[in-house]
């Protein structure tokens, strides 16, 4: 099981001030170092953590992969046609929501997905749709040509009752094994954390997880270095 650390709120922090410290790089460096397979960076339309300076210094200088994480808005998909990322997940976005809320709806965005889709294609750029762990959304996402899912684990992050959280984490299991029947790449994030990060690390359809806030978090305490060596020591038990 691999690791991708989302590094937005190193940009945010900085972004607080003006300046140019903390800088997202540098976090990005760090992560790598302890043992990340890669770094996720989301360009949102109003740029208010990573920007588009931020995804071309990340692009030269990490070694693991970069996933953008991006609304299917022609500006931003400009953006990341121009700086090549390893591969892209496309998200819903809302300008008032503090971070994504949900998962794509493939069925009524399919056809403008699946545009976008071929336009990263055309360019070889693979893609990856974050969807709710539902039959239907991965059928469609398999469909449309998408490579990889990212299943929204939001909801079973947030449960506080055993028995939904329980039920929550079954249907991500039978959704990640459907998609790896299907043969997409199957990756899972949102809301992860040290506390729950645990029983979604063991299913084996899962290839990556993507975590950023409870790192970034945990790092004010630790240092970067340690908060993701401690992630990683979950995900790999
Ligand atoms: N995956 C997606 C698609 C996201 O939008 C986010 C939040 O930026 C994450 C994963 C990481 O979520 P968190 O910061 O809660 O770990």
């Amino acid at each position: 099981m691999r690791l991708a650390i989302n590094i937005d709120h190193i940009a945010t922090l900085r972004n607080a001030r003006g300046g140019t410290e903390p800088d997202p790089t540098e976090a990005a460096r760090i992560c790598e170092a302890a043992g990340a397979s890669g770094v996720v960076c989301h360009l949102r339309e109003d740029r208010r953590h990573i920007r588009d300076a931020d995804v071309r210094s990340l692009r030269q200088s990490i070694k693991g992969k970069l996933d953008l994480e991006m609304g299917a808005t022609d500006e931003i998909v400009r953006i990341a046609l121009d700086i090549a990322p390893d591969f892209v997940t496309l998200v819903p976005e809302h300008r008032r929501e503090l971070t994504t809320e949900d998962g794509l709806d493939v069925r009524a965005n399919k056809h403008q997905l699946e545009g976008v889709i071929k336009t990263f294609h055309q360019h070889k750029i693979p893609v990856s749709l974050f969807i709710n762990p539902l039959r239907e959304q991965i059928d469609l996402a398999h469909e449309i040509g998408s490579d990889m899912i990212e299943i929204h684990t939001g909801e079973y992050a947030e449960a506080r009752d055993t028995h939904k959280q329980y039920e929550l984490l079954a249907q991500i299991r039978r959704g990640a094994a459907h998609a790896k029947s299907l043969g997409l790449g199957v990756n899972a994030g949102h809301g992860l954390d040290y506390l729950n990060v645990r029983p979604i690390a063991a299913i084996p359809a899962i290839d990556e997880l993507s975590i950023g806030y409870a790192v970034i978090v945990r790092s004010l305490f630790v240092g970067l270095d340690n908060a993701v060596r401690e992630m990683l020591a979950l995900v790999q038990q």
